[in-house]
């Protein structure tokens, strides 16, 4: 399968400097945290001294992914004389890409803006399937928009400075794909021992393939786009839910927690055989840490998860693995069997 000509992979300082030399916007902007302006701003703008680079930067967190955060960008680019010829950069994490593009997506009906992920997460999920968003009322990506980025740079050079449960977030994803589309992916991740052995430049890719395949046979998500939300069910209810507590986690720790509660309930209601849901237990417990879903909050993770912008008329769909590398979807467990999911998570992580 070929990705698009607008998806770039490694070396960055060459691919980015010769498109943006090739360009011809009105005005330059790059969006950037609190982190990515420390990590990551001074290679890009100095790639290209010619730029005016005009620099907005927000401070860094899922928190800030809001309404009001895109309003000061919108004012950042009005003040600064942005038209409908001016570009943006958004070099970040998921949280300056969904929002970049949701905030240039909008501005004067839309401008062109590009991804430049620095978070293994962004590079392998949020940079790739053209939908941005921001949180409201603390619900997650309820406010968004379909929108492809111009052009994506995706270098694993970023990743020398990315905390380990940043890694780690984003291998969730990567596990996801393996888990929904590749069979034997998923079992050379379960052989990995630590992510020094792993050759990320390479497996970002693999990820990045199985993404954008099945985005482009359903970009907007009517049928097999939903394989994506695997694990995202819960994984949101469950983020929320620990957000609103101020004990945040991280996006991918969620999945993981709800990729196990989903393949229990796979191996209840599609027959997921109970070797796959023992090697699939298996993997998530050496990678991720024991986060105990507190079982006085399983009836309030139910109640978010009929909130979801998934759910239909409150009714909450499942994606399932009748077995790893294959899935299907618009499944209904009853409220009974996904609270019995998470008893099953909060047993397994305290077991050996
Ligand atoms: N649009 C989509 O399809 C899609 C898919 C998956 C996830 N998402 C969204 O992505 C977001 C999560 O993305 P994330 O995990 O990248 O979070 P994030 O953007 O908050 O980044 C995580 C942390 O890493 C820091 N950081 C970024 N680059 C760094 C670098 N190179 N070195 C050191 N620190 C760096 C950031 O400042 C932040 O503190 C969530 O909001 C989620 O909803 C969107
Ligand atoms: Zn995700």
């Amino acid at each position: 399968m070929s990705l698009p000509d607008s998806l770039f992979f490694g070396d960055i300082a060459t691919k980015f400097q010769k498109w943006i030399d090739e360009s011809s916007y009105s005005s330059y902007f790059i969006l950037v945290d609190s982190s990515s302006s420390v990590y990551c701003l001074s290679d890009i703008i100095h790639l290209n001294p010619n730029i005016d680079w005009k620099i907005i930067e927000i401070p860094r967190g899922e928190a800030y992914k809001t309404i009001t955060t895109c309003s000061l960008i919108w004012e950042e680019l009005f003040t600064n004389g942005a038209d409908r010829f001016s570009l943006m950069v958004n070099l970040g994490g998921g949280v300056i890409g969904d929002m970049g593009g949701l905030a240039a997506g909008t501005y004067m009906r839309g401008i062109d803006f590009v991804q430049i992920p620095t978070t293994l997460l962004s590079m392998v999920d949020a940079s790739v399937g053209g939908k941005v968003a921001v949180d409201f009322h603390l619900a997650k990506n309820i406010i968004g928009l379909f929108k492809t980025p111009v052009a994506n740079f995706i270098d694993s050079k970023w990743l020398h400075t990315l905390p380990q449960e940043e890694i780690r977030s984003g291998w969730a994803e990567m596990i996801k794909h393996a888990m929904i589309a590749d069979t034997s992916a998923f079992e050379k991740m379960s052989q990995f021992e630590s992510f020094d052995e792993i050759d990320f430049e390479s497996w970002i890719m693999h990820s990045v393939s199985i993404k954008y395949k099945i985005v482009e046979s359903d970009p907007t998500e009517q049928h097999l786009r939903k394989g994506l939300n695997f694990g995202h069910t819960i994984g949101h209810a469950v983020e929320t839910f620990f957000l609103e507590q101020e004990t945040p986690k991280k996006h991918g720790e969620c999945v993981a927690i709800g990729m196990l509660c989903a393949a229990y309930i796979s191996n209840k209601m599609e027959g997921l055989p109970n070797s796959e849901l023992e090697a699939i237990t298996k993997l998530i417990k050496k990678w991720y840490p024991p986060i105990a879903i507190p079982p006085e909050a399983y009836s309030d993770i139910l109640d978010r998860m009929s909130k979801d912008k998934k759910s239909r008329a409150g009714q909450v769909k499942f994606t399932l693995l009748p077995q790893i590398g294959t899935y299907v979807y618009d499944k209904t467990p009853s409220n009974e069997l996904i609270k019995e999911s998470m008893a099953f998570y909060n047993q397994v992580i305290t077991e050996k």
